[in-house]
C-alpha cells in the first residue's frame, strides 16, 4: 500500500554522495497508538492514521459508503506514533545529529530520548532539529514519540476569538465540513469541498529520517536551479537574444569548510556533455550555498505537447572543497525555456489587429503566445501517501491523450511531488502551480507569515528547475471573492484588501521573487491583472481589483451557471482573455460507485448518493460570504435543492425522461444523461472560448473544472476516481484538437454561425463541410462545401444560416460539420461535430429517432472494437467493466449509418484480459426505451 515512498523522492531524488549516517525512519516498526480509545497497532511512516487503521482491519476502507461521515472519530481523536528504539546510531563527540522530517500533517509534539524537541504547525514544511546534544546524553538507544493533536480541534482553538494566538475578527472562509480551516496551514479541503470528503488525516506523511554528520559532511535539504534568460525579470517578457543563465543552490544541513565552491556538469540528450564547470559569483549564507554560470552555447529548447519537442538536461550539481573534492551532488533534470505571464497593456500593433482595449493575461512559452487548453487538479486522494506513480502517469497521459497542455494545480489541495512535475516535463503538460490558501481572508499575524514563508520558500525552491512550471498563483478565487463583497460593500472592504494584500502582494509575492526570476506570480488565480508592476518598488505589484474601463477587457474568467436554459446560450459566457474555471458536475459511472458504495445504495437518489453530493447550495456568487451562513444542508430536501436538483433540472430540459423499471438501468441512465450534459455544457464553452482566440477579446486559454476526482461523487471532474473516464473527458479531447469546426446557434433566432479555429502557431488551409441528415442517416438537401484559412491561433467564420429557413423539418435533421486542412509543412488535421437544433427532450425529435440496432464486436488479432450502426446514433457509449484501467480511443461520438473501429489503451488490467467481453454498447437511443 505504501508503494509511494520513491514519489515523494522524485524520480531524480536529492541525493548526497558523502559517507554520512542516513537511518530512514520508514524501516522503522512504528506503532500508531491512542490509549483512550484503546487502540495500538503497527504503523507506518510515511502514512496517515485512516490508513494505519485500515491496514490493521480497525476500520474499512474510508471512502467507501458513509465513511465520510462516521469516520469523524478519527480526525477528532489525538494519535500518537512510536518508533521502537533506534540502533545504529553514532555517539561520538565529533558527530552531529539531526533529525529531517519532509512533511508533517500537523500538529505534533516530538520527543526524542524522552525529551522534547519540538513542535510542528505547518503540513508542508520540512523540519529539522539538531539533537546531537540529547543524543550524547541518551543513556539508552533513542526512541521518537509524534503526539499528534486533532487538526479541526486545534483549527477551532486556533479560530476562537477569545485565543490570542491567531485571532483575527475579520478572517472569513467559505465554509465546508470541519469550520476555521483557515487559521491552520493544512491541505484545505482535508477540512471538506464540494467536490470531496472531510477527514482532517494525522501522520507523518512524507519521509523522515535520522541524519548523522562527521566534520566537513553536509546533507542535502532542498536545492534550486534557475533558468532564464539574462536582465529576465519576473512576469515581464524577456529579450529572447540574451544569453541563458543558470542559477543553482542547494540549502544544506552542517558546516562547510573555507573556500567551499560549486560545480556543474549538463548532459544533452545524446548524453554529451553540454555544459561543464564551476559556478562564479559563490555566496554561502544561512545554510545556502549559491552560485551561477553563463550559458555560451544554445541548448535546445523545451517546448509543451503539441508545440514542439521536450528537450531535457540531466543536471548534476556539486558543493566542492578548496581542493576540488565533492562534498555533496545532486541531480536535477532540467530544461532551457521561457515561460511568462503577460499582463501587459494591449499595445497599438495588438489594436491594429483588432485586438480590444485593456491588457494581456495569456502565457507566452519562449516568447511565442499559446492556447492553453486542460483543466483543473484536485488531491487524488484524500490520503497522499497511497497515491502512487502509476495513479499520477495516468492522469498526465490522459490529460495529453485530451490534447491538453497545461493543468491547473489547484490551491487547496497539496504541493505536488517531484515525481508529477518530472512526469509533466517528459510529456510536455504546463503546471499553472498554486500556493495552498482558497475562499478564505487568512490571518496576518506575524507568527502566520512566517510560517507561510517556510512553506511556501521550501516548494518555490524545490519545483523551480522543471520547464513544465508555468507560474505560481497566490490563491484560489479569493480576489474574486474580495471583488464580488467590494460591490455590494465598499466600506468594509477597506481593510480586508489590506489584510489580503499583506500576505499576497507583499509576503508571498517577494517569496517568490526572491527565489525566481523565471517564474510569473499572480496574486489570485482569478484576476483582473495589474495595473502596474515595478520591480523596484516596496510592494511591486498593484492590483486592478473592479477599476475597469468600459470597453475595456482584463483578465482571466471563473463562471459557473447552474440555471440549464442558459447552458447553450453563448451570449451569457463570459468574455475574458482566458477561462480558468468553468465546469458542470455529473453522476459518475454505475462501475465506479459499485466499488464505493454499498449495492442496496446503487439506485437514483439513494441516500448515500445523497450524501455524496456536496453541492449544496443554489448560488454559487454566494461562495465567499457562505460563512455568514454554512451551507450544510438541514436534511434530505435540502440536499436534493443544491447539486442533485441541478443534475436533474438539465437532465429533464434536454434529454428524454429515463422510464426504466429496472433499478439498476433506470440509475444508469441518469448517470448517461448527466454525463453527457455536462459534456455538451463544458464543449458549448472551450468552443466558445477557443473561438474567442480570433475575436476582439483575444482568450488564449480554456482550462476547465475538474479533471480528475478524490473519490467517488456526483461532480465536476472529466476522470472518474481510479481512472475511468468520464464522457466529458472524450468530449474535451475531441473539442481541444488543434483544429476545430463548431456550431454556435441562437436559439431565439434560429441563426446558425459555423466557425472553425486552430491554436496552430503556422496557418491552415482546407476545406469545410456541413451535410444535413434525418434521423434514419438519409442524407437532405442543402449541404454546402466552402474553402478555409486560418491564421495562427485564429478563427474564422466559415457560414451564418437561418435554419428557419430550412426546406425540412428541423425535428426530423442533424448537420454533420466538418474540416480537412492541411498545416504549411504538410501535416493534416481534421475534425467534425454534429449539430441538432431541437433538443431531444423534444416529443417530435423522440419520435423520429430511429434505432441505429448497435452491433459491438471485438477482433482478438486487432485488439479492436467495431461499432455498427444502422442509423444516426447520438453520444455512442462504450463501457468497460471494472478490473482494468484506461481509455476507449474513441467514445460518446455520434455515427451514420456504418462502422467505427475503436482501441482501447491499457494502463492496468487486472483480468487477464477477461474484460473485452464484458464491454457494453449504447447509444441515446436506448434511453428511449422502457
Ligand atoms: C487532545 O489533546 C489536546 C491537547 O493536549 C487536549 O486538549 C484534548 O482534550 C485531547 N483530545 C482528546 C479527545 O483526548
Ligand atoms: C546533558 O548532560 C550534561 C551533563 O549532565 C548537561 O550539562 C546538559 O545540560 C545535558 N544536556 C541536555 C540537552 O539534556
Ligand atoms: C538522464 O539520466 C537518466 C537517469 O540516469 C537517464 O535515464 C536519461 O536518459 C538521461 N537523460 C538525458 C537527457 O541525458
Ligand atoms: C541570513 O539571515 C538573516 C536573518 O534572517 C538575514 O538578515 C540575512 O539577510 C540572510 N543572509 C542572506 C545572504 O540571505
Ligand atoms: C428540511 O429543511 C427545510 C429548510 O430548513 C424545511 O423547510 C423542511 O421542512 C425540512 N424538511 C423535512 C422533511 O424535515
Ligand atoms: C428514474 O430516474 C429518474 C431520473 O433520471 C428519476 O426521476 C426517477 O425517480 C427514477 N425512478 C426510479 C424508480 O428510481
Amino acid at each position: 500500500m505504501f508503494v509511494s515512498v520513491a514519489a515523494f523522492l522524485g524520480l531524480f531524488a536529492v541525493a548526497a554522495v558523502t559517507s554520512e549516517t542516513i537511518i530512514d525512519l520508514g524501516d522503522e516498526r512504528w506503532i500508531l497508538q491512542n490509549p483512550s480509545l484503546d487502540i495500538s497497532v503497527p504503523g507506518s511512516v510515511p502514512s496517515h492514521a485512516h490508513l494505519d487503521l485500515l491496514e490493521n482491519k480497525i476500520i474499512d476502507e474510508p471512502t467507501y459508503g458513509l465513511g465520510d461521515l462516521e469516520l469523524r472519530w478519527i480526525a477528532y481523536a489525538n494519535w500518537t506514533y512510536l518508533s521502537p528504539a533506534i540502533s545504529g546510531l553514532i555517539t561520538s563527540s565529533d558527530i552531529s545529529t539531526y533529525l529531517v522530517f519532509n512533511g508533517i500533517d500537523t500538529f505534533a509534539n516530538i520527543s526524542f530520548c524522552d525529551q522534547s524537541i519540538g513542535t510542528t504547525n505547518n503540513q508542508f514544511r520540512q523540519w529539522t532539529f539538531d539533537v546531537t546534544s540529547i543524543l550524547s546524553n541518551c543513556t539508552k538507544p533513542p526512541a521518537l514519540a509524534l503526539s499528534f493533536i486533532s487538526a479541526p480541534v486545534m483549527a477551532n482553538y486556533l479560530g476562537n476569538l477569545s485565543n490570542p494566538t491567531l485571532n483575527c475578527s475579520t478572517c472569513f472562509e467559505a465554509q465546508y465540513e470541519f469550520t476555521d480551516r483557515l487559521f491552520i496551514r493544512k491541505e484545505q479541503s482535508d477540512f471538506g469541498w464540494d467536490w470531496g470528503p472531510a477527514f482532517a488525516p494525522a501522520g507523518i506523511w512524507q519521509p523522515a529520517y535520522i541524519v548523522q554528520l562527521k566534520h566537513k559532511e553536509i546533507y542535502v535539504l532542498n536545492s534550486m536551479v534557475d533558468i532564464y534568460r539574462r536582465g529576465q525579470l519576473n512576469n515581464l517578457p524577456p529579450d529572447q537574444t540574451e544569453p541563458w543563465i543558470v542559477n543553482a543552490s542547494v540549502d544544506y544541513l552542517g558546516a562547510l569548510p573555507d573556500g567551499t565552491g560549486m560545480r556543474t556538469t549538463i548532459m544533452d540528450t545524446s548524453g554529451q556533455i553540454f555544459l561543464s564547470g564551476p559556478l562564479s559569483d559563490v555566496i554561502t549564507a544561512n545554510g545556502t550555498i549559491t552560485g551561477d554560470v553563463l550559458v555560451d552555447k544554445t541548448p535546445d529548447l523545451w517546448w509543451p505537447s503539441g508545440h514542439g519537442d521536450q528537450n531535457l538536461y540531466n543536471m548534476t550539481l556539486e558543493i566542492v572543497d578548496g581542493q576540488n573534492k565533492s562534498l555533496a551532488s545532486v541531480q536535477k533534470r532540467i530544461g532551457f525555456r521561457t515561460i511568462v505571464l503577460n499582463q501587459g497593456v494591449i499595445t497599438d500593433e495588438q489594436s491594429s489587429q483588432g485586438i480590444a482595449p485593456g491588457a494581456n493575461w495569456h502565457f507566452e512559452i519562449n516568447g511565442h503566445e499559446i492556447f492553453c487548453k486542460g483543466s483543473n487538479l484536485v488531491p487524488l486522494d484524500p490520503f497522499w501517501p497511497r497515491v502512487t506513480e502509476d495513479d499520477m502517469e495516468f492522469l498526465i497521459k490522459s490529460a495529453i491523450a485530451a490534447n491538453q497542455n497545461m493543468l491547473r494545480v489547484w490551491a487547496s489541495g497539496s504541493y505536488l511531488p517531484d515525481f508529477f512535475y518530472d512526469m509533466a516535463d517528459e510529456y510536455g503538460l504546463l503546471l499553472w502551480s498554486e500556493l495552498e490558501f482558497s475562499d478564505a481572508l487568512y490571518p496576518t499575524v506575524p507568527s502566520f507569515l512566517s510560517n507561510v514563508r517556510e512553506e511556501a520558500q521550501y516548494h518555490i525552491r524545490r519545483l523551480n528547475h522543471h520547464p513544465s512550471l508555468a507560474l505560481w498563483a497566490g490563491n484560489n478565487e479569493i480576489e474574486l471573492g474580495l471583488d464580488i463583497l467590494t460591490e455590494e460593500d465598499p466600506e468594509s472592504t477597506v481593510s480586508a484588501k489590506q489584510q489580503y494584500e499583506k500576505l499576497f502582494l507583499d509576503v508571498l509575492l517577494h517569496t517568490v521573487y526572491d527565489n525566481s526570476r523565471s517564474i510569473s506570480y499572480s496574486p489570485s488565480s482569478t484576476t483582473n491583472g495589474y495595473i502596474s508592476l515595478n520591480h523596484s518598488a516596496p510592494l511591486p505589484m498593484v492590483e486592478r481589483y473592479i477599476n475597469l474601463s468600459a470597453g475595456s477587457i482584463y483578465g482571466d474568467s471563473d463562471y459557473y451557471n447552474y440555471d440549464p436554459t442558459q447552458a447553450f446560450n453563448i451570449s451569457s459566457y463570459p468574455v475574458a482573455r482566458f477561462a480558468n474555471e468553468f465546469g458542470f458536475h455529473s453522476q459518475p459511472s454505475y462501475q465506479t460507485w459499485s466499488s464505493s458504495i454499498p449495492a442496496s445504495e446503487l439506485h437514483f437518489n439513494s441516500s448515500t448518493i445523497l450524501s455524496r453530493n456536496h453541492h449544496y447550495t443554489l448560488n454559487t456568487s454566494t461562495f465567499l460570504t457562505s460563512a455568514v451562513d454554512p451551507p450544510v444542508p438541514e436534511n434530505q430536501t435540502e440536499m436534493s435543492l443544491g447539486g442533485m436538483g441541478q443534475l436533474s433540472q438539465a437532465t429533464l430540459m434536454y434529454f428524454p425522461v429515463a422510464r426504466k423499471l429496472d433499478r439498476r438501468a433506470n440509475f444508469t441512465a441518469q448517470i448517461y444523461t448527466t454525463q453527457i450534459f455536462q459534456s455538451e455544457f463544458d464543449r458549448s464553452q472551450i468552443a466558445a472560448y477557443r473561438r474567442g482566440s480570433g475575436q476582439a477579446q483575444r482568450t488564449l486559454g480554456a482550462l476547465y473544472w475538474q479533471l480528475n476526482d478524490i473519490w467517488a461523487a456526483p461532480t465536476w471532474s472529466s476522470i472518474e476516481v481510479g481512472g475511468r473516464w468520464k464522457l466529458l473527458h472524450y468530449g474535451a479531447r475531441d473539442i481541444f484538437k488543434p483544429v476545430v469546426i463548431a456550431p454556435y446557434f441562437d436559439v431565439e433566432s434560429g441563426t446558425l454561425e459555423v466557425w472553425v479555429t486552430s491554436d496552430l502557431w503556422q496557418p491552415i488551409n482546407g476545406s469545410a463541410t456541413l451535410r444535413w441528415y434525418d434521423w434514419s442517416g438519409k442524407a437532405l438537401a442543402n449541404g454546402t462545401e466552402t474553402h478555409v484559412q486560418v491564421g495562427p491561433i485564429n478563427s474564422t467564420s466559415v457560414w451564418t444560416l437561418n435554419t428557419t429557413a430550412l426546406p425540412f423539418a428541423l425535428d426530423n435533421a442533424v448537420a454533420i460539420l466538418s474540416v480537412d486542412a492541411t498545416r504549411q509543412d504538410g501535416k493534416k488535421y481534421n475534425h467534425t461535430h454534429p449539430f441538432y437544433p431541437i433538443p431531444f427532450s423534444s416529443d417530435r425529435v423522440q419520435q423520429n429517432l430511429h434505432d441505429p440496432k448497435l452491433r459491438l464486436s471485438y477482433s482478438v488479432k486487432q485488439q479492436t472494437f467495431t461499432v455498427e450502426s444502422q442509423a444516426v446514433a447520438a453520444w455512442v457509449w462504450l463501457e468497460h467493466p471494472v478490473g482494468v484501467r484506461g481509455y476507449f480511443t474513441d467514445n460518446g461520438f455520434w455515427m451514420l449509418p456504418g462502422k467505427r473501429d475503436v482501441q482501447f489503451v491499457t494502463q492496468r488490467d487486472d483480468t487477464k484480459g477477461e474484460w473485452v467481453h464484458e464491454v457494453t454498447v449504447s447509444s441515446l437511443w436506448d434511453l428511449t426505451q422502457p
